[in-house]
């Protein structure tokens, strides 16, 4: 099975369970929504969505923005879309190849799912193709220091889950500009991720 075959089989068994609702990266969510609050976007989208957690944090803070979700998992996607209800528009797909419709949405989430992705530039190009002008990215995922890295990097292919690699602040920070972002704002915000904020102008 490659990553991505072993990310869907992976969640898909997941859907009910405790770490696929979230681990410790739910401390993230506060600082991504504090973005949020000051972006007020009329609509955004939540990349790599799992069981929903993230979003429905949105809702409940900022009930008027028009949701929208993408997984590769089909019941993560389906366990969101309950958890939202019919408002929320849940995608299943890919999101190296996301089946939707370019600048769309105004803010693109993007929560501890980048390092399950082998093509993460293609990913990242998606994310831009997706965004009205004006939009913002906001992407969280891992970073920590090396040397935990280059042990994650090794254990990463030989868990279940598909996850594939830590990427470096280098890494991420050159395929956001290749995507065409702009401007873009890369922060430790633990001692464990990181949260970069882009805009397309
Ligand atoms: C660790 S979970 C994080 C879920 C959620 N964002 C959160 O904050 O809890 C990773 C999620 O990324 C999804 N995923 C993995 N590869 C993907 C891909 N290529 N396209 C879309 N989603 C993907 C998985 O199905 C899973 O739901």
């Amino acid at each position: 099975m490659n990553a991505k075959e072993k990310s869907r089989a992976y969640f898909n068994a997941h859907r009910k369970s405790r770490l696929a609702r979230g681990g410790y990266w739910r401390l993230d969510y506060g600082h991504v929504l504090a973005e949020i609050e000051t972006l007020r976007p009329e609509s955004l989208i939540d990349i790599g969505c799992g069981p929903g957690g993230f979003l429905r944090a949105v809702q409940k803070r900022f009930p008027e923005i028009q949701l929208n979700a993408l997984d590769l998992s089909e019941e993560m996607a389906g366990e969101t879309q309950e958890r939202l209800g019919r408002s929320a528009v849940v995608t299943v797909g890919d999101a190296e190849h996301m089946p939707l419709e370019g600048g769309q949405y105004n803010v693109v989430t993007c929560n501890m799912s980048i390092h399950h992705y082998p093509h993460p530039q293609g990913a990242l190009n998606e994310m831009y193709r997706i965004l009205v002008p004006g939009g913002t990215l906001l992407l969280n995922d891992m970073d920590c220091a090396a040397p935990i890295r280059a042990l994650a990097n090794w254990v990463f292919p030989r868990l279940p889950g598909g996850d594939v690699k830590m990427y470096t602040r280098r890494e991420i920070t050159e395929m956001i500009q290749n995507a065409g972002f702009e401007r873009w704002y890369y922060r430790k915000i633990s001692p464990f991720s990181f949260l970069c904020t882009a805009r397309k102008e």
